[in-house]
């Protein structure tokens, strides 16, 4: 029998972390999760509970974490799984503007982070996990065999995005995606609990001019790599 890693991919807002992480899931056979769904899942109940006013108060949040459940499940589409908040499919909501811009003031929260790290452990405690977000090589699985750190340039990661929302029918203009990138990626990385640093032992890779297949037939071989030799 083949052992299983974990992979840890980290780095900013739409490198393509995402769809990197979902492919090698699927390639390897291994679980997927987007710890991103989670903290704009946490962002959309504040929304939902008019916790914003406009800045996020912060203390009614934290007496309410108890009452949100987040899981996994089928996506809709047959293909992949969705973000559920308390029961109810909330993948649509949590990848619009509204959401994006609030969710880094909701994910500086140390208690938010405290609530969805220990659930994160709990999924990929038995490894055969592909996870990504801004902490998971640092925080999540300090130990995990595998750890990429993804970066692209500013303005490629503009135009995915730009690309990404209007494809799901999204009107948005290119200042507003790029000013919410901007200040995500500035409060992501300045918060003061677990910012988003690239881990030691992470290896980086750059996609800027790499195709979808490039970056995944690089990463897989890393991966293949690394379970050939345990
Ligand atoms: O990956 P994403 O853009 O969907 O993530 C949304 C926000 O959640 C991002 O701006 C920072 C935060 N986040 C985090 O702080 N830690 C993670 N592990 C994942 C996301």
């Amino acid at each position: 029998m083949t052992s299983k890693i974990t992979i840890a991919i980290d780095g900013y807002s739409s490198t393509g972390k995402s769809t990197m992480a979902r492919q090698m899931a699927y390639q390897l056979r291994y679980n997927y999760v987007d710890t991103g769904a989670m903290y704009r899942a946490v962002t959309l109940y504040a929304l939902q509970n008019d916790l914003f006013h406009p800045a996020l108060d912060v203390q009614s949040l934290v007496e309410k974490l108890p009452d949100i459940e987040l899981h996994f499940d089928k996506s809709s589409s047959g293909k992949g799984s969705d973000m559920f908040l308390n029961g109810k499919n909330v993948e649509k909501q949590i990848r619009g503007m509204e959401v994006s811009n609030k969710v880094s003031e909701v994910a500086a929260v140390s208690e938010v982070r405290h609530k969805l790290v220990a659930e994160q452990k709990k999924m990929g405690a038995r490894g055969g996990v592909v996870m990504d977000g801004r902490d998971i090589g640092t925080v999540v699985f300090p130990d995990a065999e595998l750890k990429i750190f993804m970066t692209a340039r500013d303005q490629v990661r503009v135009q995915r995005r730009l690309d990404e929302l209007r494809h799901k029918g999204m009107e948005v203009t290119r200042q507003e995606v790029e000013a919410n990138l901007r200040q995500r990626d500035l409060q992501d990385s300045t918060r003061e609990d677990s910012p988003l640093t690239r881990a030691d032992d992470a290896r980086i890779l750059d996609n800027s001019e790499m195709s979808a297949e490039e970056q995944l037939k690089l990463a897989l071989g890393w991966a293949e790599e690394i379970i050939q030799n345990l």
